[in-house]
Protein backbone atom coordinates (compact mmCIF):
# COMPACT_ATOMS: atom_id res chain seq x y z
CA UNK A 1 0.00 0.00 0.00
CA UNK A 2 0.96 3.82 -1.00
CA UNK A 3 0.44 5.91 2.04
CA UNK A 4 0.46 10.11 1.52
CA UNK A 5 0.37 11.89 4.80
CA UNK A 6 -0.33 15.68 5.25
CA UNK A 7 1.08 17.09 7.87
CA UNK A 8 4.62 18.12 9.45
CA UNK A 9 4.36 17.90 13.34
CA UNK A 10 5.27 15.98 15.93
CA UNK A 11 1.67 13.70 15.32
CA UNK A 12 2.60 13.08 11.84
CA UNK A 13 5.84 11.89 12.97
CA UNK A 14 4.16 9.24 15.41
CA UNK A 15 1.97 8.27 12.27
CA UNK A 16 4.50 7.85 9.97
CA UNK A 17 6.78 5.83 12.24
CA UNK A 18 3.39 3.32 13.08
CA UNK A 19 2.63 3.62 9.45
CA UNK A 20 6.52 2.69 8.37
CA UNK A 21 6.18 -0.57 10.64
CA UNK A 22 2.98 -1.99 9.06
CA UNK A 23 4.75 -4.38 6.27
CA UNK A 24 2.07 -4.08 4.00
CA UNK A 25 3.38 -0.44 3.36
CA UNK A 26 5.25 -0.66 0.25
CA UNK A 27 5.91 3.58 0.04
CA UNK A 28 5.35 6.43 2.44
CA UNK A 29 5.51 10.21 1.54
CA UNK A 30 4.79 12.80 3.49
CA UNK A 31 4.01 16.43 3.37
CA UNK A 32 5.50 19.06 3.78
CA UNK A 33 6.74 16.63 6.50
CA UNK A 34 10.19 17.40 9.08
CA UNK A 35 13.80 16.86 9.24
CA UNK A 36 12.54 13.14 11.58
CA UNK A 37 10.24 12.01 9.04
CA UNK A 38 12.29 12.46 6.67
CA UNK A 39 14.90 10.42 8.25
CA UNK A 40 12.79 7.95 9.51
CA UNK A 41 14.52 4.38 10.28
CA UNK A 42 17.20 5.62 8.55
CA UNK A 43 15.40 3.61 5.13
CA UNK A 44 16.20 5.32 1.94
CA UNK A 45 12.46 5.48 0.34
CA UNK A 46 10.43 4.77 2.95
CA UNK A 47 9.47 8.03 4.29
CA UNK A 48 10.14 10.71 1.68
CA UNK A 49 9.22 14.41 1.87
CA UNK A 50 7.50 16.48 -0.18
CA UNK A 51 6.70 20.35 -0.39
CA UNK A 52 2.94 21.32 -0.64
CA UNK A 53 0.43 23.88 0.52
CA UNK A 54 -1.49 21.52 3.05
CA UNK A 55 -4.50 24.17 2.94
CA UNK A 56 -4.77 24.00 -1.29
CA UNK A 57 -7.41 20.43 -1.76
CA UNK A 58 -6.18 20.97 -5.21
CA UNK A 59 -1.98 21.17 -4.60
CA UNK A 60 -2.68 17.66 -2.51
CA UNK A 61 -4.66 15.93 -4.21
CA UNK A 62 -1.99 16.65 -7.49
CA UNK A 63 0.84 15.31 -5.08
CA UNK A 64 -0.94 12.25 -4.25
CA UNK A 65 -2.47 11.72 -7.93
CA UNK A 66 1.73 12.18 -9.31
CA UNK A 67 3.06 9.84 -5.82
CA UNK A 68 0.19 7.16 -7.60
CA UNK A 69 -0.82 6.51 -3.90
CA UNK A 70 -3.58 4.40 -2.39
CA UNK A 71 -4.22 6.17 0.47
CA UNK A 72 -4.11 9.80 1.53
CA UNK A 73 -4.05 10.21 5.48
CA UNK A 74 -4.18 14.19 6.81
CA UNK A 75 -3.38 14.73 10.23
CA UNK A 76 -3.73 18.36 11.23
CA UNK A 77 -7.35 20.29 11.38
CA UNK A 78 -6.81 23.13 9.48
CA UNK A 79 -6.77 20.93 5.37
CA UNK A 80 -9.71 19.22 6.57
CA UNK A 81 -11.65 21.87 7.33
CA UNK A 82 -9.88 23.55 3.94
CA UNK A 83 -11.45 20.52 2.32
CA UNK A 84 -8.36 18.59 1.32
CA UNK A 85 -10.84 15.55 2.28
CA UNK A 86 -13.12 16.06 -0.13
CA UNK A 87 -11.08 17.09 -3.25
CA UNK A 88 -8.70 13.96 -2.68
CA UNK A 89 -11.91 11.79 -2.44
CA UNK A 90 -13.31 13.43 -5.20
CA UNK A 91 -10.33 12.29 -7.11
CA UNK A 92 -11.15 8.42 -6.27
CA UNK A 93 -8.04 8.17 -4.18
CA UNK A 94 -9.02 6.87 -0.45
CA UNK A 95 -8.70 9.62 2.24
CA UNK A 96 -8.58 8.55 5.92
CA UNK A 97 -10.23 12.13 7.28
CA UNK A 98 -13.77 13.85 7.16
CA UNK A 99 -15.20 16.02 4.80
CA UNK A 100 -15.00 19.70 5.33
CA UNK A 101 -18.56 19.66 6.24
CA UNK A 102 -17.48 16.82 8.88
CA UNK A 103 -14.59 18.53 10.40
CA UNK A 104 -17.20 21.36 11.56
CA UNK A 105 -16.90 19.54 14.39
CA UNK A 106 -13.92 20.80 15.30
CA UNK A 107 -14.32 23.78 13.17
CA UNK A 108 -16.76 25.37 14.51
CA UNK A 109 -17.44 24.66 18.62
CA UNK A 110 -21.13 26.15 18.13
CA UNK A 111 -21.45 23.51 15.19
CA UNK A 112 -20.42 20.85 17.25
CA UNK A 113 -23.18 22.44 20.29
CA UNK A 114 -25.94 21.73 17.73
CA UNK A 115 -25.10 18.09 16.97
CA UNK A 116 -23.87 17.14 20.63
CA UNK A 117 -27.75 18.57 21.35
CA UNK A 118 -28.95 16.52 18.51
CA UNK A 119 -27.79 13.33 19.17
CA UNK A 120 -28.16 13.80 22.96
CA UNK A 121 -24.53 13.81 23.59
CA UNK A 122 -23.81 15.03 27.41
CA UNK A 123 -21.75 17.98 27.54
CA UNK A 124 -21.37 21.46 29.24
CA UNK A 125 -24.70 24.06 29.20
CA UNK A 126 -23.83 26.44 26.89
CA UNK A 127 -25.14 29.90 25.09
CA UNK A 128 -23.36 31.20 21.42
CA UNK A 129 -22.93 34.90 21.92
CA UNK A 130 -22.72 37.34 18.85
CA UNK A 131 -21.75 40.27 20.57
CA UNK A 132 -20.49 41.79 23.73
CA UNK A 133 -23.34 42.11 25.35
CA UNK A 134 -24.64 38.24 24.57
CA UNK A 135 -21.60 37.46 25.70
CA UNK A 136 -21.70 39.21 29.45
CA UNK A 137 -25.16 37.96 29.78
CA UNK A 138 -23.77 34.34 29.29
CA UNK A 139 -20.76 34.91 32.07
CA UNK A 140 -23.42 36.16 34.79
CA UNK A 141 -26.09 33.20 34.19
CA UNK A 142 -23.18 30.79 34.76
CA UNK A 143 -20.75 32.61 37.09
CA UNK A 144 -17.36 31.79 37.63
CA UNK A 145 -15.26 30.09 36.84
CA UNK A 146 -15.48 31.18 33.64
CA UNK A 147 -15.23 29.44 29.79
CA UNK A 148 -15.50 31.43 26.94
CA UNK A 149 -14.43 29.44 23.34
CA UNK A 150 -13.79 31.10 20.30
CA UNK A 151 -16.22 29.94 17.85
CA UNK A 152 -13.65 29.11 14.90
CA UNK A 153 -10.13 27.14 14.28
CA UNK A 154 -7.81 28.95 16.84
CA UNK A 155 -4.79 26.36 17.13
CA UNK A 156 -5.05 25.40 20.78
CA UNK A 157 -5.38 29.07 21.64
CA UNK A 158 -9.06 29.84 21.52
CA UNK A 159 -10.37 29.10 24.91
CA UNK A 160 -9.74 31.19 28.18
CA UNK A 161 -10.71 29.46 31.32
CA UNK A 162 -10.69 31.83 34.13
CA UNK A 163 -12.37 33.10 37.19
CA UNK A 164 -11.44 36.61 36.12
CA UNK A 165 -14.59 38.23 34.59
CA UNK A 166 -13.13 41.24 33.03
CA UNK A 167 -10.49 38.92 31.18
CA UNK A 168 -13.55 36.66 29.86
CA UNK A 169 -15.36 39.46 28.77
CA UNK A 170 -11.67 40.38 27.09
CA UNK A 171 -11.61 37.56 25.20
CA UNK A 172 -15.22 37.56 23.85
CA UNK A 173 -14.64 41.16 22.30
CA UNK A 174 -11.76 40.30 20.49
CA UNK A 175 -13.77 37.05 19.01
CA UNK A 176 -16.72 39.18 18.39
CA UNK A 177 -15.73 41.93 16.78
CA UNK A 178 -14.02 39.99 14.10
CA UNK A 179 -16.03 39.33 10.90
CA UNK A 180 -18.27 36.80 11.46
CA UNK A 181 -16.90 36.13 15.27
CA UNK A 182 -18.72 33.95 17.42
CA UNK A 183 -17.98 32.62 21.13
CA UNK A 184 -19.09 29.88 22.96
CA UNK A 185 -19.84 30.71 26.79
CA UNK A 186 -20.19 27.76 28.40
CA UNK A 187 -20.41 26.21 32.56
CA UNK A 188 -17.31 24.89 34.51
CA UNK A 189 -16.85 21.11 34.04
CA UNK A 190 -15.06 19.80 36.88
CA UNK A 191 -12.78 16.68 37.02
CA UNK A 192 -10.00 15.36 35.27
CA UNK A 193 -10.07 15.39 31.65
CA UNK A 194 -9.03 12.75 29.26
CA UNK A 195 -8.71 12.66 25.50
CA UNK A 196 -10.25 9.36 23.82
CA UNK A 197 -9.68 8.76 20.04
CA UNK A 198 -11.86 6.70 17.72
CA UNK A 199 -11.42 5.72 14.40
CA UNK A 200 -14.38 5.52 12.33
CA UNK A 201 -15.63 4.90 8.96
CA UNK A 202 -19.12 7.01 9.13
CA UNK A 203 -21.25 4.07 10.34
CA UNK A 204 -18.91 1.48 13.01
CA UNK A 205 -16.51 3.39 15.61
CA UNK A 206 -13.57 1.94 17.01
CA UNK A 207 -12.37 3.55 19.93
CA UNK A 208 -8.37 3.32 20.84
CA UNK A 209 -6.71 3.35 24.61
CA UNK A 210 -7.37 6.71 26.15
CA UNK A 211 -4.86 9.13 26.87
CA UNK A 212 -4.11 12.29 29.30
CA UNK A 213 -2.55 15.28 27.90
CA UNK A 214 -1.35 18.50 29.80
CA UNK A 215 -2.39 21.88 27.80
CA UNK A 216 -1.16 24.54 30.03
CA UNK A 217 2.62 25.23 29.83
CA UNK A 218 3.41 25.17 33.25
CA UNK A 219 3.85 22.43 35.85
CA UNK A 220 0.97 22.08 37.92
CA UNK A 221 -1.47 23.62 35.04
CA UNK A 222 -0.12 27.25 35.39
CA UNK A 223 0.29 29.66 32.66
CA UNK A 224 -0.99 29.92 29.47
CA UNK A 225 -2.76 27.38 27.48
CA UNK A 226 -0.96 25.54 24.20
CA UNK A 227 -1.38 23.17 22.10
CA UNK A 228 -0.10 20.87 24.69
CA UNK A 229 2.86 20.37 26.66
CA UNK A 230 3.04 15.87 27.36
CA UNK A 231 0.94 13.46 27.90
CA UNK A 232 1.18 9.88 29.06
CA UNK A 233 -1.09 6.58 28.66
CA UNK A 234 -2.90 4.10 29.25
CA UNK A 235 -4.99 5.92 32.24
CA UNK A 236 -4.88 2.97 35.26
CA UNK A 237 -7.26 5.35 37.19
CA UNK A 238 -10.12 6.00 34.66
CA UNK A 239 -13.31 4.28 35.59
CA UNK A 240 -13.75 1.06 34.47
CA UNK A 241 -15.97 0.43 31.68
CA UNK A 242 -14.90 4.18 30.22
CA UNK A 243 -13.85 3.21 26.90
CA UNK A 244 -17.52 1.27 26.68
CA UNK A 245 -19.74 4.24 28.10
CA UNK A 246 -18.07 6.91 25.82
CA UNK A 247 -18.53 4.25 23.02
CA UNK A 248 -22.79 4.27 23.47
CA UNK A 249 -23.02 7.58 25.25
CA UNK A 250 -20.63 9.91 22.60
CA UNK A 251 -18.36 8.38 20.09
CA UNK A 252 -21.09 6.22 18.35
CA UNK A 253 -23.99 8.64 18.80
CA UNK A 254 -22.31 11.70 17.39
CA UNK A 255 -21.01 9.52 14.49
CA UNK A 256 -24.57 8.69 13.70
CA UNK A 257 -26.02 12.14 13.88
CA UNK A 258 -23.43 13.38 11.37
CA UNK A 259 -24.52 10.46 9.19
CA UNK A 260 -28.25 11.12 9.54
CA UNK A 261 -27.22 15.07 8.13
CA UNK A 262 -25.90 13.68 5.13
CA UNK A 263 -22.04 14.68 5.91
CA UNK A 264 -20.63 11.17 7.55
CA UNK A 265 -17.19 11.56 9.61
CA UNK A 266 -14.71 9.24 8.11
CA UNK A 267 -11.81 9.29 9.96
CA UNK A 268 -10.32 10.09 13.53
CA UNK A 269 -12.90 11.38 15.70
CA UNK A 270 -11.49 13.22 19.24
CA UNK A 271 -13.46 13.21 21.86
CA UNK A 272 -11.87 15.48 24.86
CA UNK A 273 -13.79 14.80 28.27
CA UNK A 274 -14.11 15.73 31.47
CA UNK A 275 -14.58 13.08 34.46
CA UNK A 276 -17.19 15.04 36.39
CA UNK A 277 -18.92 14.75 39.28
CA UNK A 278 -22.16 14.43 37.74
CA UNK A 279 -20.15 12.10 35.33
CA UNK A 280 -18.24 12.31 31.88
CA UNK A 281 -18.87 15.19 29.82
CA UNK A 282 -17.68 16.48 26.49
CA UNK A 283 -15.29 19.04 26.53
CA UNK A 284 -14.61 19.23 23.01
CA UNK A 285 -14.52 17.05 19.54
CA UNK A 286 -11.31 17.81 17.36
CA UNK A 287 -11.44 15.55 13.84
CA UNK A 288 -8.32 14.70 13.95
CA UNK A 289 -5.49 12.79 16.36
CA UNK A 290 -4.64 14.49 18.93
CA UNK A 291 -0.72 16.16 19.73
CA UNK A 292 1.11 15.04 22.12
CA UNK A 293 -1.38 12.50 22.68
CA UNK A 294 -0.69 10.31 19.18
CA UNK A 295 3.13 10.45 20.53
CA UNK A 296 1.99 8.18 23.08
CA UNK A 297 -1.18 6.03 21.77
CA UNK A 298 0.30 5.09 18.55
CA UNK A 299 3.76 3.50 20.53
CA UNK A 300 1.34 1.10 21.96
CA UNK A 301 -1.14 -0.08 19.02
CA UNK A 302 0.05 -3.73 18.76
CA UNK A 303 -2.71 -3.76 15.21
CA UNK A 304 -0.81 -2.57 12.12
CA UNK A 305 -2.07 0.77 11.32
CA UNK A 306 -2.19 0.68 8.01
CA UNK A 307 -4.97 -1.62 7.19
CA UNK A 308 -6.91 -0.11 9.54
CA UNK A 309 -6.65 3.47 8.30
CA UNK A 310 -7.38 1.84 5.32
CA UNK A 311 -10.60 0.16 6.15
CA UNK A 312 -11.89 3.24 7.95
CA UNK A 313 -11.36 5.24 4.50
CA UNK A 314 -13.28 2.68 2.22
CA UNK A 315 -16.12 1.98 4.15
CA UNK A 316 -15.49 -1.56 5.89
CA UNK A 317 -14.26 -0.98 9.10
CA UNK A 318 -16.72 -3.69 10.23
CA UNK A 319 -14.19 -6.14 8.78
CA UNK A 320 -11.54 -5.25 11.32
CA UNK A 321 -10.56 -7.53 13.73
CA UNK A 322 -10.73 -6.04 17.47
CA UNK A 323 -7.78 -3.77 17.89
CA UNK A 324 -4.40 -5.15 20.23
CA UNK A 325 -2.20 -3.38 22.61
CA UNK A 326 1.03 -3.96 23.90
CA UNK A 327 1.55 -4.17 27.71
CA UNK A 328 3.24 -1.22 29.51
CA UNK A 329 2.75 2.61 29.29
CA UNK A 330 4.11 5.39 27.81
CA UNK A 331 4.81 9.01 28.79
CA UNK A 332 5.66 11.63 26.21
CA UNK A 333 7.13 15.22 27.43
CA UNK A 334 6.95 18.34 24.54
CA UNK A 335 10.30 20.55 24.35
CA UNK A 336 9.27 23.88 23.07
CA UNK A 337 10.97 27.08 22.16
CA UNK A 338 11.91 29.99 24.24
CA UNK A 339 8.59 32.77 23.93
CA UNK A 340 5.95 29.93 23.24
CA UNK A 341 3.15 30.15 23.71
CA UNK A 342 3.74 33.99 23.17
CA UNK A 343 6.04 33.42 20.17
CA UNK A 344 8.51 30.89 19.28
CA UNK A 345 12.36 31.49 18.38
CA UNK A 346 13.82 29.80 15.27
CA UNK A 347 17.41 28.42 14.69
CA UNK A 348 18.46 27.38 17.88
CA UNK A 349 21.11 24.39 17.39
CA UNK A 350 19.37 21.26 18.72
CA UNK A 351 21.58 18.85 19.77
CA UNK A 352 21.38 15.15 21.81
CA UNK A 353 18.39 13.74 19.65
CA UNK A 354 20.62 10.43 18.85
CA UNK A 355 21.97 10.24 22.42
CA UNK A 356 18.43 10.70 23.39
CA UNK A 357 17.25 8.01 21.21
CA UNK A 358 19.96 5.79 22.28
CA UNK A 359 18.85 5.53 25.90
CA UNK A 360 16.29 2.77 24.74
CA UNK A 361 18.29 -0.79 25.17
CA UNK A 362 19.71 -1.14 28.61
CA UNK A 363 17.03 -0.11 30.46
CA UNK A 364 14.91 -2.43 28.82
CA UNK A 365 12.11 0.01 26.90
CA UNK A 366 12.53 2.42 24.53
CA UNK A 367 12.95 6.61 24.04
CA UNK A 368 11.23 7.79 20.65
CA UNK A 369 12.20 11.64 20.05
CA UNK A 370 9.38 13.18 17.66
CA UNK A 371 9.94 16.16 15.44
CA UNK A 372 7.53 19.03 15.61
CA UNK A 373 9.00 22.55 15.15
CA UNK A 374 12.29 21.57 13.19
CA UNK A 375 14.68 22.22 10.23
CA UNK A 376 18.22 21.92 9.25
CA UNK A 377 19.53 24.90 8.57
CA UNK A 378 22.30 25.87 5.57
CA UNK A 379 24.98 23.90 7.54
CA UNK A 380 22.68 20.99 7.98
CA UNK A 381 22.27 21.75 11.76
CA UNK A 382 19.11 20.50 12.75
CA UNK A 383 17.30 23.92 14.48
CA UNK A 384 14.08 24.93 16.16
CA UNK A 385 11.77 26.07 13.98
CA UNK A 386 8.50 26.25 15.61
CA UNK A 387 6.82 26.38 19.03
CA UNK A 388 6.86 22.94 20.14
CA UNK A 389 10.10 21.74 18.97
CA UNK A 390 10.33 18.33 19.77
CA UNK A 391 8.13 15.33 21.74
CA UNK A 392 10.20 12.68 23.61
CA UNK A 393 7.88 9.39 24.37
CA UNK A 394 9.70 6.89 27.13
CA UNK A 395 7.65 3.38 26.28
CA UNK A 396 8.50 0.96 29.01
CA UNK A 397 7.16 -2.06 31.66
CA UNK A 398 4.95 0.54 33.22
CA UNK A 399 4.03 4.37 33.89
CA UNK A 400 6.90 4.89 36.19
CA UNK A 401 9.51 3.45 34.03
CA UNK A 402 8.03 4.77 30.61
CA UNK A 403 8.33 8.06 32.57
CA UNK A 404 11.42 7.59 34.09
CA UNK A 405 12.88 7.24 29.98
CA UNK A 406 10.69 10.35 28.49
CA UNK A 407 12.34 12.33 31.39
CA UNK A 408 15.98 11.06 30.41
CA UNK A 409 15.20 11.59 27.10
CA UNK A 410 14.67 15.22 28.31
CA UNK A 411 17.69 15.70 29.75
CA UNK A 412 19.97 14.40 26.53
CA UNK A 413 18.04 16.93 24.16
CA UNK A 414 19.05 20.40 23.98
CA UNK A 415 18.94 24.10 22.40
CA UNK A 416 19.16 27.65 23.59
CA UNK A 417 15.85 28.81 25.42
CA UNK A 418 14.40 25.10 25.71
CA UNK A 419 11.19 24.57 28.36
CA UNK A 420 9.30 21.75 29.02
CA UNK A 421 7.40 20.63 31.84
CA UNK A 422 8.38 18.59 34.34
CA UNK A 423 5.14 17.15 35.77
CA UNK A 424 3.78 15.29 33.16
CA UNK A 425 2.61 12.28 34.42
CA UNK A 426 3.61 12.64 38.38
CA UNK A 427 0.25 12.73 39.55
CA UNK A 428 -1.03 9.95 37.82
CA UNK A 429 1.68 8.02 39.31
CA UNK A 430 1.48 9.42 43.05
CA UNK A 431 -2.30 8.20 42.82
CA UNK A 432 -3.66 11.63 43.20
CA UNK A 433 -5.65 11.61 39.79
CA UNK A 434 -8.96 9.90 39.96
CA UNK A 435 -12.58 11.05 38.30
CA UNK A 436 -14.97 13.64 40.20
CA UNK A 437 -17.56 11.23 40.76
CA UNK A 438 -15.58 8.59 42.58
CA UNK A 439 -13.83 11.49 44.81
CA UNK A 440 -15.99 11.06 48.61
CA UNK A 441 -18.35 13.60 49.20
CA UNK A 442 -18.60 14.84 45.51
N1 LIG B 1 -3.59 17.87 22.66
C1 LIG B 1 -4.71 18.63 22.30
C2 LIG B 1 -5.03 18.64 20.87
O1 LIG B 1 -4.47 17.93 20.07
O2 LIG B 1 -5.91 19.41 20.48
Amino acid sequence: MKILVIGGGGREHAICLALSKDESVTALHCAPGNPGIAGIAGVPGVAQTHPVDQLDPAAVTALARELAVDLVVVGPEAPLVAGVGDAVRAAGIACFGPSGAAAQLEGSKAFSKDVMAAAGVPTAESFVCATVEEGARALDAFGPTYVVKDDSLAAGKGVVVTDDREEALAHIRDCVTRPGGKVVVEAFLDGPEVSIFAITDGTTVLPLQAAQDFKRIGDGDAGLNTGGMGAYSPLDWAPEGLGAEVLERVLQPTVDELRRRGTPFVGLLYAGLALTSRGTRVVEFNARFGDPETQVVLPLLRTPLAGVLMRAATGTLADQEPLTWHDGAAVTVVLASHGYPVSSRSGDVIRGVRAAEMLSAPTGGSVTVYHAGTALDAEGALVTAGGRVLTVTGRARDLAGARKLAYAGIGEVTFDGAQHRTDIAAAALAGKVRAASEVEGA
